[in-house]
């Protein structure tokens, strides 16, 4: 039986953007995806490439006096090299100034001329070279006479202009987009959709007489064809379209086309109307993510704020990187960068949870079994729980891949790896060897083992070089079946392998800012004496409306990332959230509705009191409360920026 596929593209980026970790978001989620549709049997394959025609490029070609060509060529190659960097296994690397895209372009261009949906005519307008977008009037002017992508500058251009005839397809679109609810994910992006067709699709303006720097218009050179019309094509020529090319057959129709939110329109009105036009069938999916802010603005060269994955990836390892995208942003939503929260995020879940976890397990099995692996014993009462684990992750991590939401899948794994930590300490295989429970000892030793490999598959994914190092670890580098899907099995690991303890895969991070606590903590050990008799003496009489420092520690206070929200219906005041407090997701009602609208907390890092007992809020039970800081009659929420969720505030 032949495999089924896969096909998933990313946008072709411009050679003018600065490649940030924006860009290397989504190329990492797609990069995921397909090794993920690999180790479950298909035949997936991955686009991605370069958007390089265009009056901007021929600008910037100009003022460093170089042929356009040669001035991209050597940004493409810095491309190339940050995929590279980043272990993205791309199948195919398009370049919209190769021939073998450019001939498709001009061939798609004739059959639509030629049927009829392409005609000359002439075209006023405001255009953002920077964009390479056409804007309304109205558009223009609700934007504050400049681009409303951009905010930057606007001409007006008047120019001879072949149109493209959208409104003729614009009904069939509706109706695609209505009986395939999957078609633009997520839904809040299908909605501005429709309600974008249903104002009315004007044709589009597909040439420009202006530059020269783009695809000739067939039989009209002096036009060339609009780098949007040119830049879309790319997923269909780089299989081959019009060339008889097998893959075309094989992979066409994408199953998914990964963008940002800012190019939804293109791909889900310019590009299926194309895709009609041309009698071929629409993609399944196009999913909108959200963008990595900082600060939570946009980056820019202009601001400064770029984050440079090449520096980030000298610093930190690129798996290190690759889990945190996917782990710490909602994909779908907005999230706000910071190197604080990456350090977190390092230091938290890579090289306490799971690093000690594998360094905790190597010197126990080399401590208490002389480095050998035994086959399990006697049961502890604490097995079932992780087992059960091990049972129901790959299914739960398998729901939220296909639906990509990469960070409830990584959530799911992470249920695998504090499973097991705790275990450990449940089990506490220190007294067991000294007790002399040897049958125990080994089921246990042997339970951890399994935890590290399952949760290691289950992240091959994400991070592509961990598998080898953990493995190695645990003498089975010369497995490689014991690394594949089929091996998610409990009990695959054979009795008897031989562990190879190492370095710890994830060092921690240290940071100026977490020697300084440290230092501190010194100083107030010192003085620690002092202080104790100082609480006793505020214990004795604790003045009237004063709490002691105990009192105060009976509040759980911790990090929560907002995950979604709702409004409660009828209750103007509440919102429902969704609220993730490390590991754990709750539901919190929270009195901020006439503050702020769902949109505007999802993804917020916020302050939450996590042990407050819980309440029946209209009939939903809200379980913890978030911290306010009040304004007269206005509330704002407490954010956090810069510590993952599950932190404790203290
Ligand atoms: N060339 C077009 C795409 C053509 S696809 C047929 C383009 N290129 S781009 O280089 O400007 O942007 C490529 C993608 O990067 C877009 O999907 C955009 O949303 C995404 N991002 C740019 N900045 C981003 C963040 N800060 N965060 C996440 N993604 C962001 O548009």
């Amino acid at each position: 039986m032949p495999k089924p596929t896969f096909y998933i593209t990313t946008p072709i980026y411009y050679p003018s953007a600065t490649l940030h970790i924006g860009h290397c978001y989504t190329t990492v989620a797609a990069d995921t995806m397909t090794r993920y549709k690999k180790m479950r049997g298909y035949d997936a394959y991955f686009l991605t490439g370069s958007d390089e025609h265009g009056q901007k490029i021929e600008r910037a070609a100009a003022a460093a006096g170089m042929e356009p060509i040669r001035y991209v060529d050597g940004i493409i190659a810095s491309f190339q090299e940050l995929w590279r960097k980043f272990d993205i296994d791309y199948s195919d690397f398009i370049r919209t100034t190769e021939p073998r895209h450019e001939e498709v372009v001009a061939e798609i261009f004739r059959r639509l001329r030629d049927q009829g949906d392409i005609y000359l005519g002439a075209y006023e307008g405001h255009y953002c070279v920077s964009c390479e977008t056409f804007f309304t009037e109205t558009q223009i002017k609700d934007a504050g006479g400049v681009c409303p992508d951009c905010g930057g500058h606007v001409d007006i251009v008047k120019e001879e202009s072949y149109f493209f005839k959208m409104d003729k397809y614009a009904d069939r679109l509706l109706a695609h987009i209505e009986s395939h609810p999957d078609f633009i994910q997520p839904v809040s992006r299908r909605n501005e959709m429709v309600n974008f067709i249903k104002q009315g699709l004007e044709d589009l303006s597909i040439s420009r007489t202006t530059f020269s720097w783009g695809i000739p218009v067939p039989d009209d050179p002096k036009h060339v064809i609009y780098v949007w019309l040119d830049a879309l094509t790319n997923y269909i020529s780089a299989l081959g379209y019009t060339k008889g090319d097998e893959r075309f057959e094989r992979y066409w129709p994408a199953d998914v086309h990964l963008v940002g939110k800012d190019i939804v329109r293109f791909h889900t009105i310019i590009w299926p109307i194309m895709l009609m036009a041309l009698g071929l069938p629409l993609p399944k999916k196009v999913f909108a993510h959200g963008w990595i802010l900082v600060n939570e603005g946009k980056m820019s060269k202009s601001k400064g704020n770029v984050v440079d994955p090449m520096i980030l990836a000298d610093r930190y390892s690129t798996d290190a990187l690759r889990y945190f995208l996917l782990r710490e942003f909602i994909f779908g939503t907005d999230g706000n960068y910071s190197e604080d929260v990456l350090i977190s995020r390092v230091n938290v879940d890579l090289a306490n949870d799971f690093g000690n976890l594998l360094s905790r397990t190597t010197a126990m099995i080399e401590k208490f079994q002389g480095g050998v692996i035994k086959a399990p014993g006697a049961k502890t009462e604490f097995d079932d729980e992780l087992l059960a684990l091990f049972r129901g992750v790959p299914g739960e991590m398998e729901e939220a891949m296909e639906k990509l939401e990469f960070h409830n899948a990584l959530a799911a794994v992470w249920k695998i790896v504090t499973k097991a930590n705790k275990y450990i300490d449940e089990c506490a295989p220190w007294a067991l060897n000294k007790n002399g429970e040897t049958e125990k000892l080994a089921t246990v030793l042997y339970n951890m083992a399994e935890a590290i490999r399952i949760a290691t598959i289950l992240l091959t994914p994400v991070m592509p070089n961990t598998p080898a190092k953990v493995f190695a670890q645990l003498g089975l580098e010369d497995k490689p079946e014991l690394a594949a899907w089929d091996a998610l099995t409990y009990g695959a690991l054979p009795a008897g392998t031989v562990i190879r303890r190492g370095e710890p895969i994830f060092p921690r991070i240290e940071t100026e800012k977490e020697a300084a606590p440290q230092k501190q903590e010194k100083k107030n050990k010192k003085n620690k004496a002092e202080a104790k008799k100082e609480q006793a003496a505020a214990k004795e009489e604790p003045a009237e409306g004063v709490i002691t420092i105990d009192d105060f520690a009976k509040v759980r206070l911790k990090v929560g990332k907002v995950l979604a929200a709702e409004k409660v219906e009828n209750a103007d005041k509440l919102l429902k959230l969704t609220v993730r407090v490390g590991e754990e997701e709750r539901t919190i009602v929270s009195g901020i509705a006439k503050f702020y609208a769902p949109d505007d907390v999802v993804g917020k890092n916020v302050a939450v009191v996590a042990n407050l007992k819980p309440a029946r809020l209209r009939g939903i039970e809200s379980r913890g409360m978030l911290l306010c800081a009040e304004n007269g009659d206005e509330l704002e929420l407490i954010t956090v920026d810069t510590i993952a969720d599950g932190g404790t505030i203290r």
